[in-house]
């Protein structure tokens, strides 16, 4: 099989997985694990959102979140953004990376961020242009699949994502927001794109909610992707999307990359363990399969 040798992992848990949780996770909690990340050879890990506080009350600490994180060395830090406010708030906290979400699917946009695409996009180039040095990813929701429309237009889509690089983005995140996508479609749509955009940072975001998440990554990876969002334990989901539910797990698309001879520079010992103490914190277990089940490595007595 023709895949990369290497790929990043970013753990977006500590967002889309913190913010569907209805009891407030205390911000010492939520730092604790952004840290025992940060330990484990992630690249980059979405550590918070600074978006309305009155939306999401679960994100209200965003800054608090930052500030403790923000000095760790080899990590950066990124926030997602919805809008100028979000992105002047965090930039003033000391975000890494900016990473702009609107939507490909009108009807998903208006609920999630009360805004047309259009607006969207204006925004993201105020962002872009307030953000200066700090590097600013967009990442288009619903590109495989909208929970209210039904199929978004694949060329759609992709012109969405021209523009948005245009307007200076310095990578793109294609996001299965409700779990639609399926590996013949991901494969189709990723191929043309990657290899018209050789030296971009090209990630893709999938929810496990009809469990193709794993399926989905291995034809992200043929078509050439090498950047996938995860979510540490599978938890999480977009609260604005009826029955959202978790990314696919950090730890069992980590061990997948492994098992197929795909470096990742991840501890997944380490990953394991934080999954554990992860679902301490929260009180219940995680639909993450590795969790249960250990690494294939793992033997067992015979006797
Ligand atoms: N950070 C903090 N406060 C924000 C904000 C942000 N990024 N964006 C808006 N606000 C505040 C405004 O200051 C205003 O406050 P006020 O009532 O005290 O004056 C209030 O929110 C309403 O502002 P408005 O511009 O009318 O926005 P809105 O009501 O249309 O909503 C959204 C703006 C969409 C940004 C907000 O609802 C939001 O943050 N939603 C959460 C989206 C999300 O997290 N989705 C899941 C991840 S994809
Ligand atoms: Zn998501």
């Amino acid at each position: 099989m023709n895949i990369p040798k290497k790929a990043d992992v970013i753990d977006v848990g500590c967002r889309d997985g913190f913010q569907l949780e209805k009891e407030f996770i205390p911000t010492e909690d939520k730092i604790s694990i952004v840290k025992g990340l940060a330990r484990l050879g992630f690249k980059k890990i979405e550590a918070t959102s600074f978006v309305s506080p009155k939306a999401v009350p679960q994100m209200q600490d965003s800054k608090e979140v930052i500030e403790a994180v923000k000095g760790i060395d080899g990590v950066v830090f990124s926030a997602l953004v919805p809008n100028l406010k979000g992105a002047e708030r965090a930039l003033s906290a000391g975000v890494g990376e900016l990473n702009i979400v609107f939507s490909a699917s009108e009807t998903h946009n208006m609920k999630n961020l009360h805004m047309s695409v259009m607006d969207s996009l204006k925004n993201a180039e105020e962002i872009i242009a307030l953000a200066g040095k700090i590097s600013v990813n967009v990442t288009v929701a619903t590109s495989f699949g909208c929970p209210f429309e039904g199929r978004v237009s694949e060329s759609q889509v992709i012109s969405l994502a021209e523009k948005v690089l245009s307007l200076g983005a310095s990578g793109i995140t294609f996001a299965d927001t409700t779990g639609m996508a399926n590996p013949i479609q991901v494969y189709r749509m990723m191929k043309a794109f990657v290899e018209k955009h050789l030296d971009l940072a090209v990630t893709l975001h999938f929810h496990n909610t009809r469990n193709m998440g794993l399926a989905n990554i291995v034809a992200g990876l043929q078509a050439g992707v090498a950047s996938f969002d995860a979510s540490l334990g599978g938890l999480g989901g977009c609260p604005f999307a009826p029955g959202a539910t978790g990314n696919v797990p950090t730890e069992d698309v980590v061990h997948m990359l492994h098992e197929m001879g795909v470096e990742t520079g991840i501890d997944l010992g380490g990953l394991i363990d934080l999954g554990k103490y992860l679902e301490k914190l929260i009180g219940r277990s995680l639909p993450g399969q590795i969790l249960k089940a250990g690494k294939s490595t793992d033997l067992y007595p015979c006797s």
